[in-house]
């Protein structure tokens, strides 16, 4: 090995991020064998479980008509004028003629912030869902949440004590830029027997757990909809958490990547954090992120999103502008995917009929399977599984027996990598052990997508699964 690999920035080794872990290097490998003849596998195709990305191939979330028109237009806009007339609709003619002037070409970097048109595009949609008034300039574009993420995370950190509060279980990005940028994990652990509930008493006894080992909690991460556990928080738990971050002085890290993704809206509508803060006229400083991977945009592979912040001092807007400048700019294709994202067609807009009728398929096509799935899996032994009512996903505990935890012990695996380890090789659907979110001692979970079409034969897939299992490894006993 050259001198200069032999030794590397050490933080690189500590990075965890188990969506793309272990299981997804084993599925694509297994992906591969398949195209053998005679692989040797009982299945024949390999099932994405294991992450939250909607258009994926295999899956059958269609991209949205509206999204695709205007960013085909913005691609080349030539396409205008040769396209026959009727091909693009009034409304999406339009929207790319609008986007062109104001950014040119999608071939040249945009201001870095992204550009000043879709940001004020983003505050207004901000405005109309909340009620109050959002201001562009304290918007940035960026290549995805997770982006917007790693940047504040690294900001935050300004000393090895320095700690994030962070739930357990949680999305793994928050531990990996933790373990980037050198910083504390303060975990908080959500109380899945009250349907994965942030208690305020439990994040404030983990503040002062961390500040007695001399931790300085600096920030507070809320996930909601919550990832991987689907929940919603009602806007008194909102109160009490804004309320707690006033108390402890902490950053609200408000991640909202899901707002869209509401299963049963009207028993668990979202009330974004910038609303609460807002009508509190609170000054807790707060980042909120959004993005075009989820919802019903789905637009992982864009690469688009933003944030915003409330009550941050200008000389550290300016820092964060300086920060995001070192970058250029983010993607274009992403920033115009922004745009149609927060500005759908409008009843009476040519575009309106054929874009509610896909949102709404898109909408009533996840409800009905994360019901179905959370319905099938309780009623497995050794199961239990809250529906979620928000977001993509499941994440059903399981009871492992004892012989099954010695199993996973003799193979050098986490028990509930092990259940995941065998279910691949047994179905080819591949989820994401609890492990990688980060769950109580002794408790064994697993994380699954609920975007898989043929509802009832993958389920039935698991079932099979399941019980083979207990019937190899015993029931676990009654707790
Ligand atoms: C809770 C949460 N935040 C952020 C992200 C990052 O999304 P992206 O960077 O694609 O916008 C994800 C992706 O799955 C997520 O689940």
């Amino acid at each position: 090995m050259s001198t200069a690999l032999r030794n590397i920035n050490p933080t690189f080794h500590s990075v965890q991020y188990a969506v793309r872990g272990e299981l997804a290097i084993k599925a694509e490998e297994l992906r591969d064998d398949l195209k053998q003849p005679d692989h040797g596998h009982p299945f024949d195709k390999v099932i994405n479980s294991n992450i939250g990305n909607p258009q994926q191939k295999g899956l059958d979330q269609a991209p949205i008509t509206f999204t695709r028109q205007v960013a085909a237009l913005m691609e080349w806009p030539e396409l205008a004028k040769l396209a026959p007339p009727g091909l693009f609709p009034e409304d999406v003619l339009a929207r790319a003629k609008e986007l062109s002037n104001e950014i040119g070409s999608v071939g040249a970097y945009s201001h870095s912030q992204g550009v000043p048109f879709i940001r004020k595009s983003v505050a207004n949609f901000i405005a109309e869902r909340d009620g109050y008034p959002a201001d562009p300039d304290m918007i940035f574009l960026t290549g995805g949440a997770s982006a917007g993420v790693s940047l504040l995370i690294s900001m935050l950190i300004s000393s090895p004590s320095s700690g994030i509060l962070i739930p357990i279980p949680q999305y793994p990005l928050y531990t990996a830029a933790l373990a980037q940028h050198q910083g504390q994990a303060i975990e908080y652990h959500l109380d899945e027997t009250n349907d994965w509930s942030t208690n305020v008493s439990a994040i404030e006894e983990s503040i002062t757990e961390a500040k007695a080992k001399g931790v300085d909690p600096k920030a507070l991460v809320i996930i909601n909809p919550g990832n991987p556990t689907g929940a919603l928080l009602d806007e008194k738990t909102q109160e009490e958490i804004v309320h707690l971050c006033e108390k402890h002085h902490l950053v609200l890290l408000a991640d909202e990547v899901y707002q869209a993704n509401l299963h049963r809206p009207s028993t668990h509508p979202f009330t974004s954090f910038k609303k609460i803060v807002s009508a509190r006229q609170s000054h807790v400083p707060l980042v909120s992120f959004h993005s075009i991977s989820k919802g019903v945009s789905g637009e992982c592979g864009r690469r688009g999103g933003y944030f915003e912040l409330t009550n941050f001092p200008p000389e550290l807007v300016a820092l964060i502008y300086k920060m995001v400048s070192v970058s250029l700019c983010p993607p274009l294709a992403g920033q115009i995917g922004v745009d149609s994202m927060v500005r759908p067609p409008r009843p009476g807009d040519a575009s309106y009929p054929l874009w509610k009728k896909e949102t709404d398929g898109i909408h009533a096509v996840l409800a009905e399977r994360t019901a179905t799935m959370a319905g099938r899996l309780n009623a497995l032994p050794g199961m239990s599984v809250v529906a979620s009512p928000g977001a993509l996903y499941l994440y059903p505990r399981i009871r492992l027996s004892d012989a099954a935890i010695a199993a996973a012990k003799a193979a050098g695996k986490e028990p509930d990598a092990f259940y995941a380890l065998a279910l691949l090789a047994d179905t080819g659907i591949c989820v994401v052990p609890g492990s990688g979110f980060g769950q109580r001692e002794g408790e064994w979970h697993y994380r699954l997508t609920c975007l898989c079409p043929g509802v009832d034969e993958y389920v039935q897939k698991l079932e099979k699964f399941h019980g083979k299992w207990v019937e190899k490894y015993g029931a676990a006993a009654d707790e």
